[in-house]
Order: C-alpha cells, then sequence, then structure tokens
C-alpha cells in the first residue's frame, strides 16, 4: 500500500443485506463481503424491517472484519469510514450508522455518510475504469426508479422518476401474483427466459406532464387483471408467458425514456443502475439500443448492481476528495432524496 493512497472502509445496511467492502483510490475493490438476509424473508414473502434490523446487528461486526482480512488491511490502514445513511428502512440504516459512528469515534478515523442510490450510480466506476461525468444513468432499484444526468462527481440533475410504484417493486409484485415468490426479479428474469413476451400486450404507461416520468402501477393492476380474467373465464395462465410479457412491457418504458433523455440532452454516455439492471432482457435492450445510436453503454456486474458496499466505498472516496466529512450527530434519514444531503 502506498502512503498516498486513499482506503475507504464502506458498510452498507439499508435493507436485507448487511455488506462491508475496502475501496482503493475509489475504483479498486479490494474486498466486497456481502451477507444476504433472502433466505430468512423468503417465508414472509417480503423483507420484514424489524428481523432485518436484528440480523444486521449480529452480522454487521462480522462482515466489516471479512472485508479488512480480505483486503489484507488493518483499521490502521483506512483513511475514512463511509457508510450509507440514507434512503432506505430506518431500523437497518441505524446498524450501519451506528456501528460506522463508533468505529470511527474510537480509531479517529473519519466519518462520511453516503446516499445509497448515489452509490448504486457510482458502482459504474468499479470496473469502467475510463467512465467520467457527465453521463445519464437510469437508477433502478426496489424503492427507487430515477432517470438522471450525472453532471459531475455527486452531483445530479433528475430528469425523471417513478410517480408510484419503483421498477423493482413491480417486479417483485408482479411475481408474488404470479405464484414466483420473493425475490421477485431474479425469478421473473430466470423463467422469462421460457415465455413469449409477446403472448400478452401488457400497457406502457406515458406520465402526460413529464415525458421522463415513470408510472408501474397501471402496469401492475393489468397484470392482476389479466390473471383474474383467466379465473373466471378457466383459462390456464401460462407463468412464463405472463413473466416475459410483463417483463417486456417494463423494459420498453425504461428503454424509451432513456433513449429519448440521452439524445434530448446530446450525451452520448449511458449508465444503469441498481438492483433491476442486473436483469437479463434489460441488459440487452440497453446494449442494441445504445449501439444502433452509437452511444457508449455502462452497467455493473449484477454483483455490484444489487446492494453492495463497494458502491459505497466508492462514492464515499468522491465525497472524501470534496472534503465531506460528517459528525457524531449523523443520523438516519429513511426517505433521503437523491441531491439532498446532510452537511
Ligand atoms: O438495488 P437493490 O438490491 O435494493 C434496493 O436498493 O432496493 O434492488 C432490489 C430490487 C428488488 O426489487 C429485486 O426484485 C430487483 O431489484 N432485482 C431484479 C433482478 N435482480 C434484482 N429485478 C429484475 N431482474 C433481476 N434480475
Ligand atoms: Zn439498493
Amino acid at each position: 500500500m502506498e502512503k498516498e493512497d486513499v482506503l475507504i472502509l464502506a458498510i452498507e445496511s439499508s435493507c436485507d443485506e448487511t455488506a462491508s467492502a475496502v475501496v482503493k483510490n475509489g475504483r479498486e475493490v479490494l474486498s466486497n463481503i456481502i451477507s444476504s438476509q433472502i433466505a430468512l424473508h423468503t417465508v414472509y414473502g417480503g423483507v420484514v424491517p424489524e428481523i432485518a434490523s436484528r440480523k444486521h446487528i449480529e452480522k454487521i461486526n462480522q462482515v466489516i472484519e471479512a472485508a479488512l482480512n480480505e483486503a489484507n488491511v488493518t483499521l490502521k490502514d483506512i483513511t475514512a469510514i463511509a457508510v450509507t445513511y440514507g434512503p432506505g428502512l430506518v431500523g437497518a440504516l441505524l446498524v450501519g450508522v451506528s456501528t460506522a459512528k463508533a468505529i470511527s469515534l474510537a480509531s479517529g478515523i473519519p466519518l462520511i455518510g453516503v446516499h445509497h442510490i448515489e452509490g448504486h450510480i457510482n458502482a459504474n466506476y468499479i470496473e469502467n475504469k475510463e467512465l467520467e461525468p457527465p453521463y445519464i444513468c437510469l437508477v433502478v432499484s426496489g424503492g427507487h426508479s430515477h432517470l438522471v444526468i450525472v453532471k459531475d462527481y455527486g452531483e445530479y440533475e433528475i430528469l425523471g422518476k417513478t410517480r408510484d410504484d419503483a421498477a423493482g417493486e413491480a417486479f417483485d409484485k408482479v411475481a408474488r401474483a404470479i405464484g414466483l415468490g420473493y425475490p421477485g426479479g431474479p425469478k421473473i428474469d430466470k423463467v422469462s427466459k421460457e415465455g413469449n413476451a409477446d403472448a400478452i400486450h401488457f400497457p406502457r404507461a406515458k406520465v402526460v406532464d413529464s415525458v421522463y416520468d415513470f408510472s408501474f402501477s397501471g402496469l401492475k393492476s393489468a397484470v392482476l387483471n389479466y390473471l383474474n380474467s383467466c379465473e373466471m373465464k378457466g383459462i390456464p395462465v401460462c407463468q412464463a408467458d405472463v413473466a416475459a410479457s410483463f417483463q417486456k412491457a417494463v423494459v420498453d418504458v425504461l428503454a424509451e425514456h432513456s433513449m429519448n433523455a440521452v439524445e434530448e440532452h446530446g450525451l452520448r454516455k449511458f449508465a444503469i443502475a441498481g438492483g433491476v439492471a442486473s436483469n437479463t432482457s434489460l441488459r440487452e435492450a440497453f446494449i442494441k439500443e445504445c449501439s444502433a445510436r452509437k452511444i457508449e453503454f455502462y452497467c455493473p456486474s449484477p454483483i455490484f448492481c444489487t446492494d453492495n458496499a463497494a458502491m459505497i466505498g466508492v462514492a464515499g472516496y468522491y465525497e472524501y476528495l470534496k472534503g465531506v466529512r460528517h459528525g457524531y450527530d449523523l443520523n438516519a434519514v429513511p426517505n433521503l432524496r437523491l441531491g439532498e444531503k446532510c452537511e
């Protein structure tokens, strides 16, 4: 390790993954430990906040220790501690924030609070060393769907967002309705490969007064109506066809809005981020759309799309360079908006 190297110890606990990572100079991931609680929540069909918080408490110290060990460093090598402080489940966030504050206080290592969505966007820097702002990014996760211009590191202009359900939320709800269970996104992705995406035409919603906003609740209702009408008519439902047709409706809307934004703003670089960005069909659609328009396309590997701490380490690094440091009054902010930061 060189003396001038900036090493960020990152902590992420906003939902159902307890994660820690060590990131060197913003773009090199030395370790990326993720303890997933998926199995624990599957029986309930979704994340149970209280259970998530309790599990984070159980796991967090082990996960941080594993991240330091795998990176072959100790706290003495760490320049700053970056932690997700919002948005997310308040109890879950508090575990990460309190742990980060405790380590910072005991060791004297500076503390930096990181915005979870900013983390998702920054995941693109890990494997694309040449990527620099400005570019357009589509962030699609379980709680958020945002189309943004990344103007500079940590500087965003929101072009559009969802008016109701997030893209991932729609995947999860439709998966439950067709009997696939939790977690819905990866299951719909898998089963869609066996289905016909043109079998059923589901609506592609447009938001009248904002061309870049999304709305997925109508699509979800259309799927539910389709299932009900099949049941009433005694027509058997083909799970794979419903999944593939629903997935295509989501991907079409995301791709159309994104490509319109890219064209209108004259930016030739486009990135995707968030859990839904790991969707096979979505990735294929964007590869095709971007290559047809000669736009550089960036996407993180699936492991850096879904929740992880490496992305928080990258975002933390750019905050560190800007001189951002937080005090021990840093609190969890469950509904923190992109572009809104605690001083
Ligand atoms: O970013 P993420 O891990 O957590 C949040 O910040 O919300 O995103 C989780 C969401 C879930 O709704 C999950 O169903 C969805 O991402 N997801 C997927 C896929 N993998 C995860 N959606 C579609 N296809 C996938 N392969
Ligand atoms: Zn996330």
